[in-house]
């Protein structure tokens, strides 16, 4: 888990030709495609929901990353995953789910057996771009807004495959990175160490060329971008200038 992940929001994609915009982030070399879900309640937006997950998952092979900003997760799980959910990450606050632990578990096993019969139904018809479920599993995700504590994982830290630390309050695209959130990816990789487990660290909110390095340097290996990417003039030089940022 050395290289570092592109995951563009599609948050900040122009939603009249969404299938486009995904077709141009994959050929610009992302490797996951972020998608952000939100409610209205847990946080002050309304976006995307399972029908829209089902309609780009034809447009392309890359990981969905799906980022649920939702009450009731654990309501959701199994549509998601049906819809091609690759990751399903879940908040971690009280305010969304009263049962992280369970929930959690509910992506790697229910949400499982929901993809499972979803590669079963598309090994008879070939979708548009070939995309076929290779590995039959979801994986799990967990997210910590800003304010949330690290503490708040300790005891599911063991059974996520990735953690994704917010540096932006969720709810809405092209805000600014908040700085105090870098010692916070810091603090995760030195627990992760600690317990000897190996998750994806990823990072969501005003992520740029600019400031990439300062959450890679930190432990971050999943960076996600919106605005940073979908409001640049070249996706493929946003992609690549994320990668590639350094200390100036
Ligand atoms: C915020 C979302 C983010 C958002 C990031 O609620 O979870 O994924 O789209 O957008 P930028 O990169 O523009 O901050
Ligand atoms: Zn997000």
């Amino acid at each position: 888990k050395n290289d570092i992940i592109v995951s563009p929001s599609i948050l900040s994609a122009d939603f009249a030709k969404l299938g486009d915009e995904v077709r141009a982030i994959d050929q610009a070399g992302c490797e996951w495609v972020h998608i952000d879900v939100m409610d209205g309640r847990f946080v002050p937006n309304i976006t995307i929901g399972p029908l829209i997950v089902e309609a780009l998952r034809p447009v392309t092979d890359k990981v969905l990353d799906c980022h649920l900003m939702i009450v009731e997760p654990e309501l959701r799980v199994a549509d998601f995953a049906k819809a091609g959910a690759d990751i399903i990450s879940v908040h971690a606050e009280q305010s969304s789910t009263i049962h992280l632990h369970r929930v959690v578990n509910q992506v790697r096993t229910r949400a499982a057996a929901a993809a499972r019969a979803l590669a079963r139904a598309q090994s008879q018809s070939q979708t548009q771009s070939g995309y076929r479920i290779k590995d039959l599993g979801v994986k799990a995700g967990v997210v910590l807004n800003p304010g949330t504590p690290l503490s708040t994982i300790e005891y599911v830290l063991d059974q996520v495959d990735l953690v994704l630390i917010m540096s932006v309050n969720p709810g809405f695209g092209g805000q600014s990175f908040i700085e105090s959130q870098v010692a916070k990816i810091r603090e995760l990789k030195k627990l992760c160490l600690e317990k000897g487990v190996n998750p994806w660290i990823e990072v969501d909110g005003g992520v740029t060329p600019a400031n990439a390095w300062k959450v890679i340097d930190a432990g971050a290996n999943a960076l996600v971008a919106g605005s940073a990417v979908f409001k640049a003039p070249s996706y493929r030089d946003a992609i690549n200038g994320i990668k590639a940022s350094k200390k100036p």
